[in-house]
């Protein structure tokens, strides 16, 4: 009995396989699962946003990207010009400004994925916070994810299909010293997801959060060495994460079907 137990195929030797040709056929449909669709990315012209833009654009989406420069956007719209998707574009504006997305929505009918990743820090004690400061960072980091949802969702649920993703951050649940405003304007994304998941759930469109750890992007190129240094000790992993690593989310959100009013966390084990 042993024996023949022994002498018994592993049961993963008789399992069919794919075949070379068989695991690229799998590999072309795998990596081109958002042909045809329409993503809309703010803070698109460079960091985090840009490499989700040129992941999505990989797959066969195409991209529309928004920032405030004009300069950065045609280069990054060039950048993606490399990739499977096809009539990249952008469009100049302030994701806090209401028009913005009054005249986004007229230009660019038809978004199945919005990612909301313009943002603005802080790095100050609030006391030495400037109040336009704190107005500024709360209308783009905030109020630019819900203008976006806003203004997109009654087409994404005409249409009966739509995801969007908003790019909060970790410190939207550990909290700051110095960041006090900005982690405020992340952790309102939190409850706006949550209820706006309840809402959107049955016109098939959904909405998450990603929180970022510490990630290499210019806004992280900015910060004073002893905060990194300290930033490093505080995560488990060692290192700061890289847009990719987020870009892998953002993928993984726009992909799957049964994940909605969730968070995210990508950070390395910072919150832990
Ligand atoms: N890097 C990190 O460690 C980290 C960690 C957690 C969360 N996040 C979040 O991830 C997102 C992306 O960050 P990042 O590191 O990629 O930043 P980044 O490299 O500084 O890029 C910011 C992008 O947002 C655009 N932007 C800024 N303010 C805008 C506004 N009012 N309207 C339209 N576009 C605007 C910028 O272009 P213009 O300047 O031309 O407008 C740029 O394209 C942000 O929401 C940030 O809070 C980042």
């Amino acid at each position: 009995m042993t024996r023949a137990f022994l002498r018994a195929k592993p049961f993963y030797s008789t399992t069919p396989t794919l075949g070379q040709e068989g695991s690229k056929r799998y590999l072309r449909a795998y990596m081109l699962d958002l042909v045809g669709r329409s993503c809309l990315i703010t803070g698109g012209s460079k960091g985090i946003g840009l490499v989700i833009a040129t992941r999505f654009a990989r797959a066969g989406a195409t991209c529309t990207l928004v920032a405030r420069h004009e300069n950065p956007l045609r280069d990054a719209v060039s950048s993606l010009a490399k990739c499977r998707g096809q009539d990249h574009r952008f469009l100049v504006g302030d994701v806090g400004d209401r028009k913005l997305w009054e005249q986004a929505v007229k230009m660019n009918p038809g978004i199945d994925i919005l990612v909301n990743s313009a943002g603005q820090s802080q790095t100050s004690l609030l006391l030495r916070t400037p109040v336009e400061e704190i107005d500024d960072v709360v209308r783009v980091n905030l109020l630019g994810a819900i203008y976006g949802t806003k203004f997109y969702f009654k087409e994404m649920a005409r249409a009966r299909r739509g995801c969007i993703i908003n790019i909060s951050s970790i410190l939207a649940s550990t909290g700051g010293g110095g960041s006090s405003v900005y982690a405020a304007s992340k952790a309102g994304l939190h409850g706006f997801v949550k209820s706006m998941a309840q809402e959107a759930s049955r016109f098939n469109v959904r909405i998450n959060n990603i929180l970022p750890g510490y990630i290499e992007t210019e806004m992280t190129a900015a910060i004073r060495s002893s905060t990194r240094a300290e930033a490093l000790l505080q995560t488990p992993l060692g290192r700061f994460g890289t847009a990719a690593e987020v870009a892998d989310a953002a993928y993984y959100l726009a992909t799957s079907e049964y994940i909605t009013g969730t968070d995210l966390i990508v950070d390395g084990g910072y919150a832990c």
